[in-house]
């Protein structure tokens, strides 16, 4: 059965219930500011790229499905595909990534996956983001969480974790707000 949120995000006419995620976040942490250049890892189908475009942001996305009818720079690779800074200068104001895996049902294999890509999204934020740029990325709750939040404190001075009240009350999924990168 549809929730409340999917009902929703169909009667406004976006992509997806995650655009609430985004909204939220961004509305209570400022992380992304009118007419910034912003780098979304694992865009499809397109809501938070749709809630970008509204705040007039310059988008890149990237994501190994298809993005269509939505006026941005869509690069359909996979984020482990180097080749991806072929496409992205080191000027971007800010780097969101919702990248989830595929579930296969074994836990600790799903939860290994997503956390590899959360790293991978980290080493991408790295690498594109201008010093002070922001970072958004989603996580789930495991035990390797806290480190996790030690990488990233080495690189962001501001870093915070923000469970989003569209997120489902069952999900384990939090996301992590990092401010201010750090000029290495
Ligand atoms: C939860 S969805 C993102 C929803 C999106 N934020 C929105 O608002 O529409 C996660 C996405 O991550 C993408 N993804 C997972 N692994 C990926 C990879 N290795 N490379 C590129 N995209 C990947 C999936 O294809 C999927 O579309």
């Amino acid at each position: 059965m549809r929730d409340k949120h999917t009902l929703r995000a169909h009667r406004e006419g976006f992509l997806g219930r995650a655009i609430y995620k985004l909204s939220e976040i961004n509305n209570k942490h400022n992380i992304i500011k009118k007419g910034d250049k912003v780098l979304d890892l694992g865009c499809y189908p397109g809501s938070w790229v749709q809630y970008l475009l509204t705040i007039k942001c310059n988008v890149y996305g990237i994501d190994v499905k298809d993005v269509k009818g939505l006026n941005f720079k869509f690069i359909k690779k996979d984020v482990y595909d180097d080749s991806i800074f072929d496409d992205l200068d080191n000027n971007f104001d800010a780097v969101v990534s919702d990248l989830a895996p595929n579930t296969t049902g074994i836990r600790d294999l799903d939860q290994e996956r997503s956390l590899d890509l959360c790293y991978r999204a980290l080493e991408i934020a790295k690498k594109v983001l201008k010093p002070k740029g922001s970072f958004l990325v989603k996580i789930f709750d495991n035990s390797r969480l806290n480190e996790y939040i030690n990488e990233v404190k080495k690189n962001f001075s501001y870093v915070k974790i923000f469970k989003p009240r569209v997120s489902k009350k069952r999900s384990k999924e939090i996301y992590i707000i990092c401010k201010s990168k750090h000029n290495l």
